[in-house]
């Protein structure tokens, strides 16, 4: 395969070029795994990711035109990476605006369901987290809607404007929130709306756009690894026109730099630099015939008395509970059959597919599911999340010596480290919150033991 690109371009003509490796990485350019070659670190030519100028600026600038944001900046290091900087960017434009010197704890507001990176972003920055909590029952802890009345509320309500509004969407479950309303409210408060969009970087290229950018958030980040042919870590900050006239291309740069490392991967790079030229091509197209064809594998299997999920597009979340199965037996069932899937809980199965999955694995799957004998419907599963009582901060908690417990134990404990099952990574109780007598049943369902807690003098 020709790669193209200029990162790729560069990397190519180095190997040709063969100099003697007085670098780093160790491996020398030699072959272990096979990937060694192109593996190579800041040498002359090969720019800076958090300085750039050379060929990772001109990459960049592909992947901000293909995306018609202000900017697109690369990580190697995830949608975790890039949580991370945008709260730390939201968080100094408020502090440069108006806030700088308040006594206050700065606030962020959040959809309950967000990722564990949220969290240490909100403990490293030491910002106080206002949970909007979803007023219905709830059947996952992965996906919790935000009622746009519900954020305007809140927000004519706080005291203490926030210096952001932090939602997932799409989440673990392809939950997608109304991000144009949620995020026409967020301009009327004049606060930014920053959306964990790690499962749809891809969603820039349906048409019309559901990007999260597009439909009226400040920022985003994307996980171009999960739904684009992109090497693990390979990710996207996306910054908005407007926010981008708020702040320089370097102070975003070095928000990534500010949690990022030093090394970042060449092989990640030269990863996202070659997506630009596979969304150029004929993506769109691919992408929409694509989507066609998953659709009629949802509703093949609704026909077969599954409940499908109303999910984005390239995912199918199954409940088989009416055919007598939790999502995790449908995910063994299919684990025998050689099919790995993404992701199965008391309730769902997620499989996530992408214009790289053949059409016949899709028939597989139909065949599978399909032959599945029926048993008698197992009941449903539901909760209702209370606003949790925070004992201390999420910093404060982050850092303090903690012991672990079974759960029973815990209750009326104070969490120290974030209790999740991962994936997910979601959390049940958070750091500094009170454990409650109501969280043990989900501990329960998310197969959850034990619980870091604080000590007690
Ligand atoms: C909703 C959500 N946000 C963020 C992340 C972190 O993404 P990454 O693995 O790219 O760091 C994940 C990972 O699965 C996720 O599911």
């Amino acid at each position: 395969m020709i790669l193209k690109g200029p990162i790729c371009d560069f990397v190519s003509g180095y190997i040709k070029e063969n100099p003697v490796r007085m670098h780093m990485p160790g491996h020398k350019g030699r072959f272990f795994m096979g990937c060694e070659e192109r593996d190579i670190t800041e040498v002359s030519g090969g720019d800076c990711l958090y300085q750039a100028e050379g060929i990772i600026a001109e990459s960049e600038a592909r992947a901000t035109e293909i995306f018609g944001f202000g900017r697109t900046l690369y990580s190697t290091e995830g949608s975790s990476h890039c949580i991370r900087a945008m709260i730390a960017l939201a968080l100094s434009l408020y502090k440069k605006r108006n806030h700088g010197a308040g006594l206050q704890k700065p606030v962020i507001f959040a959809a309950r369901n967000v990722h564990r990176a949220f969290l240490s972003a909100c403990a490293l920055l030491d910002v106080q987290i206002r949970w909007l909590i979803p007023e219905e029952a709830v059947s996952s802890l992965c996906s919790m809607s935000l009622a746009p009345e519900s954020l305007r509320r809140a927000l004519a309500a706080e005291k203490q404007k926030p210096f952001g509004v932090y939602v997932t969407s799409p989440d673990y479950l392809g939950h997608c929130q109304d991000i144009a309303a949620l995020g026409e409210i967020c301009k009327a408060f004049d606060v930014p709306l920053l959306v964990d969009n790690a499962h749809g970087a891809y969603l820039k290229f349906l048409q019309p756009s559901r990007h999260p950018v597009d439909l009226g958030a400040s920022m985003s980040c994307d996980s171009a690894h999960k739904t684009l042919p992109v090497l693990t870590g390979g990710a996207y900050l996306q910054i908005s026109s407007h926010f981008s006239s708020l702040i320089t291309r370097q102070q975003a740069k070095n928000a990534l730099a500010l949690f990022g490392s030093t090394s970042p991967s060449y092989l990640v790079l030269q990863s996202l630099d070659l997506c630009n030229a596979y969304l150029k091509e004929d993506y769109p197209k691919r992408l929409s015939l694509f989507c066609e064809k998953i659709q009629a594998l949802k509703n093949g299997l609704a026909q077969l008395g599954y409940d499908i999920y109303q999910s984005d597009p390239l995912r199918v979340v199954i409940s088989g509970k009416k055919r007598g199965y939790r999502g995790e037996q449908l995910g063994e069932l299919l684990r025998k059959k050689g099919v790995e899937c993404e992701f199965c809980d008391v309730d769902a199965l997620v499989l996530m597919l992408t214009c790289e999955n053949r059409p016949e694995e899709l028939e597989l799957i139909r065949e599978i599911l399909g032959g599945v004998a029926e048993k008698e419907p197992l009941p449903s599963f539901s909760f209702s999340f209370k606003q949790p009582v925070q004992k201390i901060s999420v910093r404060e908690a982050l850092f303090s010596e903690t012991e672990r417990i079974p759960v029973e134990a815990a209750v009326g404990r104070i969490c120290g480290a974030p209790v999740i099952s991962c994936p997910p990574a979601i959390p049940i109780a958070l750091c500094g919150e009170m454990i409650t007598e109501e969280m043990l049943p989900l501990f329960g369902a998310y197969d959850v033991d034990v619980i870091d807690v604080l000590t007690e003098n």
